[in-house]
């Protein structure tokens, strides 16, 4: 391990900080095999009614505070069937977030609506002044991301939703377990969302849940997911509403309902390496730290830091050869200049619907800027203490390099 003065790179031949690879994740407890096992061997594993997913959602719901949970087969699912339980009319816009997945925004579309998208402050959550200027009267929905595990200001967001008659829909996929001035992520909102895909800090593989307090809202997010049929019904088949099939199996609960009980100690694990690592980013000349949103208990899906602009790929090339891979400027650009279909590309056949506008590349400049400057490490929580102490040795010996060779 070195954590002083100039030593060469091993990108320029010199020896790397880290020979062999990181620890990895084995997410999955041993009850998640045996429940699983159980779940096949009982011989149904449909998810609508099995007695996992039906146990699953009560004690998702119970953690998070919530009447109800529904679960779905991803967090895009989730995300659409949200908004979908809103059921907005064709043309209808959704403020969302440039530094997202595109899980985030498919649903919009796919729902016959617009994205538009509000820039981030600088702990990369939205900016609800931003947010705010957005809102228009065609407006449905805020649908808020909480980014790296961190928080977008929730409350004030569901102020300004309140303050105009929109909804709050919380994207909490990366972002599990994070509280806010003491209160779960997703609780803000009149929904909250969550992806259980392999990289979160709770996983199914693939899977999504969404929780409320709305009566109204859950069942009809229990109709969309399943589609639109109204099981209640009994005798010929009722389809009340549209909706499309996005059930989860029994294995989804199996897998997920296990890691309720071991969350709190997965994110305090992923805590303190994140402090080990901003100790580093300390020392690192030219490295500064991400900052959460304050009263935010970041629950770290990753680790971002920041590097100077323009500069990501180097640092990406440099960590890798000295052992440590990340993933340099996280997606690259803002979320609409990822997406062809928001650039022209189109969306449905030859057609743009249901966009009528376009995206250009400074919309959300502060976004942007900050896409230049990012890194991401992909902390977790079996990490050991040399692993996170060779990553921080990392940094600092590439960031001491490239002060001096600028
Ligand atoms: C912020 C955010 N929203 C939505 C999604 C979509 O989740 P999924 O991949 O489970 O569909 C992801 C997944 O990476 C995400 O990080």
């Amino acid at each position: 391990m070195l954590t002083a003065g100039r030593a060469r790179l091993a990108v320029d031949g010199g020896p790397p900080v880290r020979r062999g690879p990181l620890t990895p994740r084995q997410p999955f407890p041993e009850e998640a095999v045996r429940l699983a096992t159980e779940a096949i061997r009982s011989g149904s594993l449909f998810g609508v009614g099995g007695v996992l997913t039906e146990r699953f959602e009560t004690e998702f719901a119970a953690f998070y505070g919530a009447d109800h949970a529904v679960t779905v087969s991803s967090g895009t699912a989730a995300i659409h069937t949200a908004l979908a339980a809103l059921d907005p009319s064709p043309g209808a816009e959704v403020v969302t977030a440039p530094i997202t997945d595109a899980g985030s925004v498919l649903p919009i579309l796919y729902q016959g609506c617009v994205p538009v998208f509000a820039d981030v402050a600088d702990h990369l959550g939205m900016d609800p002044r931003a947010v705010e200027a957005c809102v228009t009267d065609r407006t449905v929905a805020i649908l808020a991301v909480h980014p790296f595990g961190g928080a977008t200001d929730a409350r004030a967001l569901r102020a300004i939703a309140d303050r105009h008659g929109v909804a709050l829909l919380e994207d909490c996929s990366q972002a599990h377990g994070t509280r806010y001035d003491g209160t779960f992520l997703g609780r803000y909102g009149h929904i909250g969302m969550y992806s259980l895909q392999q990289s979160k800090q709770m996983t199914a593989g693939e899977g999504g849940v969404c929780v409320t307090d709305d009566d109204r809202l859950a069942s009809e997010m229990r109709l969309f997911r399943d589609k639109g049929w109204d099981r209640a019904g009994g005798g010929s088949r009722g389809y009340p509403r549209l909706g499309l099939n996005y059930r989860a199996s029994e294995l989804v609960a199996a897998v997920a309902l296990p890691q309720l009980a071991t969350l709190d100690s997965v994110l305090a694990r992923r805590r303190s390496s994140a402090a080990l690592l901003d100790a580093a980013v300390d020392k690192a000349p030219g490295v500064t730290r991400w900052n959460p949103l304050a009263g935010c208990d970041a629950s770290y899906w990753c680790y971002p830091f920041f590097v100077p602009s323009g500069d990501t790929a180097r640092w990406g090339e440099a960590l890798a050869a000295e052992g440590v891979p990340t993933t340099p400027g996280y997606i690259g650009e803002p979320i609409y200049a990822c997406m062809a279909a928001l650039q022209g590309g189109g969306t449905f056949g030859t057609s743009d619907y249901p966009l009528d506008r376009a995206y250009p590349p400074d919309l959300c400049p502060r976004a942007r800027d900050a896409l230049t400057r990012l890194m991401v490490f992909w902390l977790h929580e079996d990490l050991t203490g040399d692993d996170v102490s060779d990553v921080g040795a990392a940094i600092i010996k590439v960031a001491t390099a490239f002060a001096h060779q600028p």
